[in-house]
């Protein structure tokens, strides 16, 4: 199968390092503009950009921030003209033990990053592609969805969630105007995100939790995601994929 996505507009949020950039570059290799969306980290972002070429740019934005989510939006439709795909894939997790005095802070700052910031990101998006009768949605869930977390992770499964039933509801509902939604769930991905947990309890403790021998790596996760942008796989709206080597069942 071979996907040609230059007629593609793409804006990945958290798009500098990770799972993120590693998404870029594929959807990159089938030709589309990327929109590589980054916070703190201008360099990683600059090389992700020079890797893809096809006239990508970046754009910096907090997306703690309600009013950057909507200047990133706005300024990507700007310079881009039209939106094809929105990957949402920023997100952060805290470890916030529940007698931490910060607890409500980290709660909201998770909540703010993770899910309110992917709802104001979806509305933007909903109201652009309306205009055009066609847009793909790719929200970035985790396992933790489903299975839940360890006591100090309570806010980060709960934003996944929540970002889960988010796109439920709009592949439920914008069908009809040529819109799709899906989600990503993957399980422990070998990023910055999980470094901490890797120095704390060894890679053992991880690898316990899947099929295979090796860790699940960005690379691992990307592949999906063109396929999803491409629109063949359009009939899947509302679906949740799976990408944690079977850990649903260890
Ligand atoms: N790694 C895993 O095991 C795993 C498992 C399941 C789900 N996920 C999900 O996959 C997504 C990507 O994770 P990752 O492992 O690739 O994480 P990562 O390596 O830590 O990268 C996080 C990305 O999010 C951006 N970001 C963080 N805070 C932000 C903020 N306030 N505003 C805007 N952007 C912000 C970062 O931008 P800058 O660096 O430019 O600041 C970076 O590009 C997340 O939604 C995560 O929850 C990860």
């Amino acid at each position: 199968m071979k996907i040609d996505l230059h007629t593609k507009n793409i804006l990945v949020t958290g798009a500098s390092r990770g799972i993120g950039a590693a998404i870029s570059k594929e959807l990159g290799k089938s030709g589309a503009r990327i929109a590589i969306h980054y916070n703190n980290d201008k360099e990683s972002a600059v090389t992700v950009m020079q890797n893809i070429g096809n006239k990508s740019k970046i754009f910096k934005a907090d997306l703690e921030d309600p009013i950057e989510c909507e200047m990133l939006f706005n300024s990507v439709l700007k310079e881009f003209g039209h939106i094809d795909v929105i990957v949402n894939n920023a997100g952060i997790t805290i470890s916030s033990p529940l007698n931490s005095e910060n607890w409500v802070n980290e709660w909201d700052k998770t909540m703010s990053i993770n899910l309110r910031a992917i709802g104001i990101l979806c509305n933007l998006a909903i109201q652009h592609f309306k205009t055009r009768k066609c847009g793909r949605i790719i929200n970035m869930a985790s396992r933790s969805a489903f299975r839940g977390e360890t006591a100090e992770f309570l806010a980060y499964a709960a934003s996944k969630g929540g970002v889960v039933s988010l796109s439920k509801s709009i592949a439920k509902e914008f069908g009809k105007d040529g819109i799709t939604c899906f989600v990503l769930a993957p399980g422990w991905v070998k990023t910055d995100m999980i470094q901490k947990t890797i120095e704390e309890h060894g890679e053992e403790y991880i690898l316990k939790d899947m099929s295979f021998d090796r860790f699940t790596e960005p690379k691992d996760i990307a592949p999906i995601v063109t396929l999803l942008a491409s629109g063949l796989a359009d009939h899947a709206t509302g679906t949740t994929i799976d990408i944690n080597a079977a850990s649903y069942l260890h």
